[in-house]
């Protein structure tokens, strides 16, 4: 059982501050996912958990004990990188034993560990291969193993799958999943991906700007945003921020109303269209692109002055739906989540005396 405890880490490279006053406290073996857009400093996060980087100021524990000053070496930490970083000399084996080898295992216990791993993550065939004769899911999962070979307390991953083709990145992110599963240690998984992030997360970590916006479940975030930046970056396609005063313009009014501090959002797959003979001309909006999207359509209607987009289910979808076509706009009032626009932060309903 591992646990993780980052206290008001803050990391400035000169003027730039890369990581501000982050504090978080990890669940036993817990799968912890960090998303936010380039440069907001997940990666330096890892760094300094992983102790490659030294904070300007906070500290680092570990079940329990303070590692702020060990070298990474001393840290029962292991750390994957997007570019696998595998040694080209060495065959698959060697890549797999080398934490071992430094540490001075002995070879016929190199041996057991190297097979278990290769074993579990289905490389047993490619041993005695070098990495450049190996794909680049094969050499991420070779990258994974030699992590995972020392039976780290903190596993870090920096964005594993992104150099990985999409139907790849879909079975290795289930992999990874498992792997968890299977092994007694804090994940600490580093993604720009916010489909990643809903996807593997026990808790979701949202960063923007060395700051964080948001820690909860999948279902928190997405359904839960504390505000606007988190409203916007988790959810594909995204949220619809609306003024007020379009909102009741164009669906059933909400008594709250025309109140021009606040905003609602709604996700796509709230909204509901009528495209049957919509009776009120001046609350239909208008069909102006249809994305087919798999499961779903994208629909996107003009309000106003204004674009949202709907999310049809494929099994829902007709003729109906084309460009140029009227509709009418429904939504569940209880589905609104409501903002204020200055701050950006989300107003619960109930102070809202709707
Ligand atoms: N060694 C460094 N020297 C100076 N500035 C740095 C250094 N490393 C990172 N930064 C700055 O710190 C901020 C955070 O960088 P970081 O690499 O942690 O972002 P990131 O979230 O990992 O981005 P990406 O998704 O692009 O990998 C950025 O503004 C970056 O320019
Ligand atoms: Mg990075």
């Amino acid at each position: 059982m591992s646990k993780v405890s980052l206290n008001n880490l803050t990391k400035d490279y000169g003027k730039t501050r890369a990581l501000s006053d982050f504090s978080f406290v990890s669940q036993e073996n817990e799968f912890v996912v960090v998303v936010g857009p380039s440069g907001c400093g997940k990666s330096t996060l890892l760094n300094l958990v992983a102790g490659l980087e030294k904070p300007t100021s906070g500290s680092v524990h570990v079940d329990g004990e303070n590692i702020t000053k060990l070298q990474p070496n001393e840290r029962n930490i292991s750390i994957v990188f997007q570019n696998y970083a595998l040694y080209p000399n060495m065959t698959v084996y060697e890549n797999l034993a080398f934490p071992l080898s430094v540490r001075k295992y002995d070879k016929a216990e190199i041996k057991e560990l190297v097979e278990e791993v290769a074993e579990k993550l289905e490389i047993s065939s490619y041993l005695k291969r070098k990495p450049k004769t190996l794909s680049g899911g094969q050499r991420q999962r070779v990258a994974i193993g030699r992590a995972m070979i020392r039976k780290p307390h903190v596993f870090l991953l920096d964005e594993p799958l992104s150099n990985l083709d999409a139907s790849l990145r879909e079975k290795t992110r289930e992999e990874l999943i498992r792997l968890h599963n299977s092994i007694e240690a804090v994940f600490l998984y580093v993604t720009h991906d916010q489909v990643e992030a809903l996807s593997m997360a026990d808790r979701i970590i949202v960063l923007n700007e060395g700051v964080i916006q948001q820690v909860g479940t999948p279902e928190e975030v997405y359904y839960c945003p504390e505000n606007l930046f988190v409203a916007k970056f988790i959810g594909s396609p995204k949220i619809n921020i609306l003024p007020t005063n379009i909102y009741n313009s164009f669906f059933e009014p909400i008594n709250l109303c025309c109140d021009d501090s606040l905003c609602v959002g709604i996700r796509p797959e709230n909204i509901m269209l009528n495209t049957d003979n919509p009776d009120n001309d001046d609350k239909n909006g208008v069909i102006t692109l249809i994305e087919m999207l798999g499961k779903e359509f994208a629909v996107h209607v003009q309000i106003g002055s204004y674009s949202l987009i709907a999310s049809v289910p494929a099994h829902t979808f007709n003729d109906s739906f084309r460009c140029g076509k009227k509709v009418q706009c429904m939504v569940d009032e209880e589905k609104v989540i409501f903002f204020d626009v200055e701050s950006g932060e989300r107003i619960q309903k109930n102070s809202l005396h709707l």
